[in-house]
């Protein structure tokens, strides 16, 4: 293990974050009562321009009247580009009452617009005589948040999670993109002209490196990394399937863009009843391992050590998370 300790972000269930667009507040109540873990209520790309206003006094009177249970309350505000942003922050927190948990900073560039984020939330937060701390949240969506995303990830110790933009970095990247998080044609291998059989063309996942590459600032951060929208919300298959890799690769959630996809991202992002027994076995193996002065010992013919027991406490612990979360 490195010298380096590497602080985790406070545990909270992440496994589904539903966009709402926070211009429609007829939305809220429905948001509220669903079964997404976390609720995004958002000031920026879904809203219209002229409809700013209108969304944040919304969304403020969403956070003070609605009641969102156990859920994770989030606000997407406008990017630091934009003269609505400042509004964003100020108004949200000085008009709420501390029921807000988390900022999301939509197209976080360098460590630098995360730091003047968090000078603006802290005089909001020290004015108001706040002891709560609100988190952020970053979506990594430009070529810029991508380059620098250890550094994002690293630039503020309000951060708790790393968010996959695969929209806008598909435009800012110039990525050939054909729908909204999902796999592209044109992005596969053909299989050699050797011999007389049939060609094969495999897709592949032209969104593989870009999620990995968040996964490991992420995690290195000690953040929770999570993947973005996938437009089509009437394909479900299509939905888990992508929802199925970025989890593989080590993301813990998914967004939902509409209420149909929160169950799948849930199912997904949930650890089985099959790897929760397994994880506990693991932790008895290793207990007795440990009693009897073993570091690694074999669990049905298989090798089990010191790593397995973080993955399996970790697994363990969001079980009880979920649970305990109804
Ligand atoms: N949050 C809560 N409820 C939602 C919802 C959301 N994001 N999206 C849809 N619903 C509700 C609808 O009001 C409807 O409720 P009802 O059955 O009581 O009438 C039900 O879920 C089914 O909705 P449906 O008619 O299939 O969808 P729609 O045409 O109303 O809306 C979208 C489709 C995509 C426009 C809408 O889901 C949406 O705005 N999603 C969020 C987009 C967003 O925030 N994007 C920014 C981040 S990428
Ligand atoms: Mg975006």
């Amino acid at each position: 293990m490195s010298f380096t300790i590497v602080e985790p972000a406070p545990a909270r269930l992440n496994r589904s974050e539903l966009a709402v667009p926070g211009s429609r507040a007829e939305l809220f109540e429905k948001a509220a009562a669903g079964a997404a873990d976390t609720v995004f209520l958002d000031l920026e790309d879904a809203v219209a321009p002229d409809d700013k206003p209108r969304a944040r006094r919304n969304a403020i009177e969403a956070i003070n009247d609605i009641d969102w249970g156990g859920k994770t309350l989030s606000v997407r505000i406008n990017g630091l580009d934009t003269h609505y942003m400042y509004r964003d922050v100020v108004d949200v927190i000085e008009q709420t009452h501390g029921r807000l948990d988390l900022i999301m900073i939509p197209k976080v560039g360098t460590p630098a617009d995360v730091y003047a984020v968090d000078m603006l939330v802290t005089q909001v937060e020290d004015a108001m005589g706040r002891d709560k701390r609100i988190g952020f949240e970053l979506i990594v969506e430009t070529a810029l948040g991508m380059a620098n995303v250890e550094a994002v990830a690293n630039a503020s110790r309000r951060n708790e999670s790393l968010h996959f933009g695969v929209a806008d970095y598909a435009a800012s990247t110039k990525a050939r993109m054909t729908a909204i998080g999902g796999p592209n044609p044109l992005y596969g291998v053909l299989t050699d002209s050797d011999g007389d059989g049939p060609r094969d063309f495999h897709w592949g996942d032209m969104w593989h490196f870009a999620i990995s590459r968040m996964v490991v600032a992420a995690r290195a951060a000690g953040l929770r990394p999570i993947d973005g929208p996938f437009g089509d919300f009437r394909d479900a298959d299509g939905y888990r399937a992508q929802a199925n890799r970025a989890a593989a690769l080590g993301c813990e959630g998914k967004w939902a863009i509409h209420p149909g996809q929160i169950a799948l991202a849930n199912e997904v992002n949930s650890p089985s009843e099959k790897e929760v027994t397994q994880a506990k076995r693991i932790l008895e193996a290793m207990e007795e391992a440990q009693k009897s002065g073993q570091g690694a010992v074999s669990l049905d013919g298989r090798l089990i050590d010191i790593a397995s027991i973080k993955q399996a406490e970790v697994m363990v612990r969001k079980a009880e998370q979920i649970v305990a979360a109804g």
